[in-house]
């Protein structure tokens, strides 16, 4: 009797939500927004695609409504502004701390033993305004981000190597933004170093198209994606639910690990019922440590507006 609340129901909420049913491990989904009708009408949309592609999870909507959502195991959070074109992440702080700090309050007051699982942007700074907001163990709260640009990565490796992005094995560190750190040391096709594959002229031209994946969509839609997005979240939650224990790059709170501290950031974990049950260090060498450095700087400085804003 697992129950998953999906708090925003635009582009990326309603995927989540959408995915989640389709994977059927759950009895129900909870859909909430502010704006009257579009949960419900999204939940009601999807609920009737269950006896066409057979699952029974229980999808619903709500209008504000934080008593439908008591009791929740997990809860992702996507409410907030998207990109527009000429936007980075990191202009959308203003509005979304705001938001975020009142749907984590909103949420805990109804479920206070959930997990957190943060996807409203910049996404970095907005687990580290969830966590702040939660006062829980940060094993609890922590972001989406790295399953979609390493499966960005992924997907244009495939495409470059005529190969199933099935095969394609990657990490990524860092923050979500054009600083992240694609890893080629890390990245296997089938258990073959990527390197052995592909030249290094175009590896690199890879690595560039990713850390820009975001603002490509962004350029040709207005807005940001959500199908690759959805699925991520959903991902999670599913390894979390049935404590799978799988390893993904998720954005988290680092205290030690990688020589940092007190700062939400992207690396391997393990992903289980508790939440974060491992945070997983690399072997990094003096270059891969740099770029992971240069990524923290420029989290630390959206940081900065977030302490400015005197929200805490
Ligand atoms: P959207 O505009 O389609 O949906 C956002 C929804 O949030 C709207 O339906 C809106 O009514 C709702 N909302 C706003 N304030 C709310 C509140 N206080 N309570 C409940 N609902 C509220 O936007 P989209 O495309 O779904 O993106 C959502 C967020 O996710 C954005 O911040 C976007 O930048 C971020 N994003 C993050 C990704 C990642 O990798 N972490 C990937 C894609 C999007
Ligand atoms: C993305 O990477 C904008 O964060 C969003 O698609």
């Amino acid at each position: 009797m697992n129950k998953v609340t999906v708090i925003g129901a635009g582009n990326v909420g309603a995927t989540v939500a959408n995915v989640l049913a389709h994977k059927d491990f759950l009895s129900e989904v909870i859909v909430l927004d502010i704006k009257e009708g579009t949960a419900e009408g999204k939940s009601l949309d999807s609920w009737q695609q269950a006896p066409i592609d057979y699952y029974s999870t229980r999808i619903k909507g709500v209008t504000n409504d934080y008593a439908a959502t008591a009791g929740s195991d997990v809860v992702v959070i996507t409410s907030g502004l998207p990109r527009k074109p000429g936007m980075s992440r990191d202009d959308l702080i203003s509005v979304n701390a705001g938001i975020v700090k009142s749907v984590t309050e909103n949420v805990l007051a109804h479920s206070p033993d959930a997990i957190l699982i943060i996807v409203s942007n910049p996404l970095d700074v907005m687990c580290y305004c969830a966590y702040l907001t939660a006062k829980v163990d940060s094993r609890r709260v922590f972001g989406m981000a790295g399953i979609l640009d390493t499966a960005r990565y992924r997907a244009f490796l495939a495409e470059a190597l005529d190969v199933s992005p099935k095969d394609i094995q990657a990490l990524l560190l860092g923050g979500h933004g054009d600083t992240m750190v694609p890893l080629p040391r890390y990245t296997t096709v089938s258990g073959i170093p990527v390197t052995d594959m592909i030249e290094e002229e175009k590896l690199n031209a890879i690595v560039e198209r990713t850390k820009k994946g975001g603002g490509e969509i962004v350029n040709l839609l207005g807005t940001s994606a959500w199908y690759a997005p959805g699925a991520a979240a959903a991902q999670m939650v599913e390894s979390i639910i049935k404590d799978e224990k799988r390893i993904f790059p998720c954005c988290v709170m680092l205290n030690g690990e990688y020589g940092m501290n007190n700062i939400y950031l992207g690396v391997p974990v393990k992903l289980g019922r508790q939440g974060i049950n491992e945070i997983i260090e690399l072997n990094l060498n003096e270059e891969e440590k740099q770029l992971l450095h240069d990524s923290a700087k420029a989290v630390r400085e959206v940081m900065d507006v977030l302490d400015n804003m005197n929200l805490f």
